[in-house]
């Protein structure tokens, strides 16, 4: 192994841009494109872009793959080792706010803490962790944000029984009336025109820099968002942030909105898996049987989400620049140089997990995942994903509470046994009443 990073020349350039970033880029980072993540899943893309990189590995000792996309430098690391120095590096001389997400972010959070300075991330960070309560498994306001998710599972229970089942796009209805519970409260669950101004301007930020930012809407959706937060009773996120620091909040809580969809998804493909497997659905009933005092913390059904965000990562490439010049084996990179680490090629990396494609919720309990610097559904490091707990918290009360109705899953049996498919559209599930 070597880490002293390779240059690929023009073959090995334009297969790596074309079988595993082009994907990334057509699927949409910001908002999926559902033609595009319906491709993505015909033709497989994780799986090719897994077998590109491997090879690469394999022919240069494992050295980071340097190349050249135009004007720019992009490296993408093969070793978890790499990973980690990126990531423990984190926000310097590593930074999060690379001019990719800068580009795309803009449009509609501006002043996120991701694309932040870094003497403002000193004040934004500590913000979010204060209203987001990082390092509590359950929120202080978790009682109220599981009331929403046995709320919004009784929409979808009664839709089941009612015409029969429910697809994605109902799903998604659904999961935002929660999303939007959770942060403002019950009367703004309705707000949808508030979700499809936020989606808008996700549109747009998939472009990034090549499409022009609206500010007019920008404006609209912060005027939104400023209402929404000032009217927020406790027992939600947006007064949790009102707490935590009333001038920074309206700075952070698009993030929050949008961040939210991804563990929709993740949900979403845990549920085609329970639903598909009994003996998972046994474990999680058998569970949620006896939740013990107060909100319940549900260890499996949170290590079911995981195994979805490892399986199916929703932040499909974890990206950094130097901020200075960095030393990499005997090579010394520049400063602005981009670092890229491909989600789906170490979540499933057969060389270091048994379990590469296998639904195996029980390695995050046993603490095998936890110590794999390779494993970063949430990233890791000080710019990891302050609303881990949080999203577990809710996700795991949603599988739980929808695992306790006979789900039949279309297209199931791809999921019935390992190995799993390396690409799983969400956006196409489909469930009925078994
Ligand atoms: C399944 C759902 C989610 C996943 C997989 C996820 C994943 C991530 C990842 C990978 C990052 C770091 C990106 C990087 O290193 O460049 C991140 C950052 C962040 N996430 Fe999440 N996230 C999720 C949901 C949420 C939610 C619901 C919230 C808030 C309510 C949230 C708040 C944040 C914030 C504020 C950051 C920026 C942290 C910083 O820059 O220091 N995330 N998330």
């Amino acid at each position: 192994m070597t880490d002293t990073p390779v240059d690929l020349g023009p073959a090995a350039t334009v297969r790596v841009a074309t079988s595993v970033l082009a994907p990334l880029v057509a699927q949409g980072a910001i908002v999926r494109r559902p033609r595009a993540t319906a491709w993505a899943e015909r033709h497989q893309t994780d799986r090719t872009a897994r077998a590109v990189l491997a090879g690469l590995r394999a022919r240069h000792d494992g050295a980071p793959l340097a190349l050249r996309l135009g004007p720019r430098r992009m490296v993408v690391v093969t070793q978890p080792d790499h990973v980690r120095r990126l990531l423990e590096g984190s926000p310097e001389p590593f930074t999060p706010a690379t001019t990719e997400k800068v580009g795309a972010l803009r449009h509609f959070q501006p002043d996120g803490v991701l694309i932040s300075p870094t003497p403002d991330r000193a004040v934004r960070r500590p913000f979010n962790e204060a209203a987001l309560r990082t390092e509590l498994p359950v929120h202080d306001d978790g009682a109220a944000f599981t009331d929403a998710v046995r709320h919004g599972a009784g929409v979808l229970v009664r839709e089941l029984h009612g015409s029969g089942g429910f697809d994605a796009q109902t799903f998604a209805r659904v999961w935002w009336e929660v999303v939007l519970e959770i942060v403002f409260g019950a009367p703004a669950r309705g707000d949808h025109e508030l979700v499809d101004l936020l989606n808008t301007l996700r549109g747009h930020a998939n472009w990034s820099v090549f499409h022009p930012r609206d500010d007019d809407l920008r404006q609209e959706l912060a005027r939104r968002l400023e209402y929404r937060t000032g009217a927020a009773e406790p027992g939600t996120l947006a007064a949790a942030a009102r707490a935590a620091g009333a001038a920074t909040a309206p700075g952070q809580v698009p993030h929050w909105l949008f961040a939210f969809d991804a563990a929709g998804a993740a949900t979403l493909r845990a549920l085609a898996v329970v639903a598909a497997r009994p003996e998972v659905r046994a474990r999680l009933l058998a569970e949620s049987a006896d939740p013990g005092p107060g909100t319940a913390l549900l260890p499996y059904a949170r290590a079911c989400v995981l195994e979805s965000l490892r399986l199916w990562p929703t932040t499909l490439v974890v990206l950094r620049d130097s901020t200075e010049p960095t030393v990499w084996g005997e090579r010394t990179l520049p400063a602005g140089t981009g670092f890229a680490v491909v989600s789906a090629f170490f979540h499933r990396d057969p060389e270091r997990l048994d379990h590469a494609d296998a639904f195996v919720p029980e390695a995050w309990l046993d603490g095998r995942n936890n110590a794999d610097w390779g494993l970063v559904p949430f990233s890791g490091g000080p710019v990891s994903c302050p609303g881990r707990n949080l999203v577990l918290l809710v996700t795991s009360h949603l599988l739980v509470h929808l695992a306790a109705h006979d789900l039949r899953v279309e297209r199931g049996r791809y999921l019935a046994g390992d190995p799993l498919p390396a690409t799983m559209d969400h956006l196409g599930l489909r469930f009925s009443r078994a």
